[in-house]
């Protein structure tokens, strides 16, 4: 049943129907919803906040990675990475454990032009929120190429599911060379033909080096890019500011007026 005390208004108590560990770091959790929830976008985020035993720690962003239908949607999947205490929590909970879910929040990637060629690029992580795009792209017409980049052949966690899709044409690469080509995803980019020309629109997920590489790439080809940013967040909901990111119309909230960006609208730092 859906909880709505105090400090939780907004969250649907949900359950864990389904985990999967992807290698050592890397797993995926199916949860399912009180009531249904809709429409989502792909791009658009939750907030997970679960219990520990020292009680509720802060909810932690995570792209919502897959669900089914669009308006009425009653599960959502989430591909996440242990990289400190809310995430290994994460890992730990099993099927059957309740979750806090806010969702979905944030703007989503818009569609292409009908007709334009869409080229994703993928850094790691990064792939969670593309993963739905392609699904709701590689529907349309228009030409899908996919650039997905890892440390390691072990990172490319989505590849098995993304293999077999018709309808889109996947070049990978990965720093140690131990799958594709040996580089930077953002190199590869630079190789790939540009048979689109201005018919082409980027979209882009990954570290903030990657996202402004592939910035720097769409301005010199003047290509429309977008771009999912990430800021540790603590509302999620564009309350706190804690989550500003410098844009040329101002500091806009990522949570809230974002993540998904124009690429050209963003001040990028060379810290990135
Ligand atoms: C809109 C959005 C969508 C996200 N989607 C995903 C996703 O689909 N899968 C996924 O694995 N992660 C995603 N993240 C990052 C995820 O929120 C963080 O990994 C998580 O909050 C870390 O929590 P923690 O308690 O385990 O780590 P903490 O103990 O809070 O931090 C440990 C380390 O993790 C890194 N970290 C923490 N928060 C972030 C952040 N927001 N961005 C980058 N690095 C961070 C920092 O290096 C930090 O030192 C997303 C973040 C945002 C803002
Ligand atoms: S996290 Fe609070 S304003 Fe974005």
């Amino acid at each position: 049943m859906a909880t709505m005390a105090m400090g939780n208004l907004g969250y649907h108590e949900g359950e864990i129907k389904e985990r999967k560990r992807l290698g050592s770091l890397y797993h995926r959790l199916r949860i399912s919803l009180p009531c249904p929830i809709g429409p989502i976008i792909p791009g658009q985020f939750a907030m997970l906040k679960i219990e520990d035993r020292g009680g509720i720690i802060l909810p932690r962003p995570f792209s919502i990675h897959n669900f089914e239908g669009q308006e009425m949607v009653p599960w959502l999947d989430f591909l996440f990475k242990v990289v400190g205490k809310g995430t290994g929590l994460l890992a730990k909970l099993s099927v059957g454990s309740p979750i806090m879910v806010l969702a979905p929040l944030g703007n989503g990637f818009p569609d292409p032009p009908p007709g334009y060629k869409a080229l994703l690029i993928a850094g790691g992580m990064g792939i969670a929120p593309l993963f739905p795009l392609i699904l709701r792209l590689k529907a349309s017409p228009s030409p899908l190429y996919l650039f997905y980049g890892a440390q390691s052949q072990d990172d490319l966690i989505c590849l098995p599911e993304l293999i077999n899709l018709e309808g889109i044409r996947i070049n990978i690469a990965t720093e140690d060379g131990t799958a594709g080509k040996k580089g930077m995803v953002t190199e590869l980019l630079r190789e790939e033909d540009d048979e689109g020309g201005d018919q082409t629109v980027i979209y882009a997920c990954g570290p903030g080096p990657m996202l402004k590489a592939v910035a720097d790439f769409a301005a010199e080809r003047r290509r429309s890019c977008w771009i999912s940013l990430e800021k540790r967040m603590a509302c999620g909901v564009g309350a706190c500011l804690g989550c500003v990111v410098e844009t040329k119309g101002g500091y806009k909230r990522v949570c809230k007026d974002g993540p998904i960006f124009e690429a050209q609208e963003i001040i990028w730092r060379d810290d990135a």
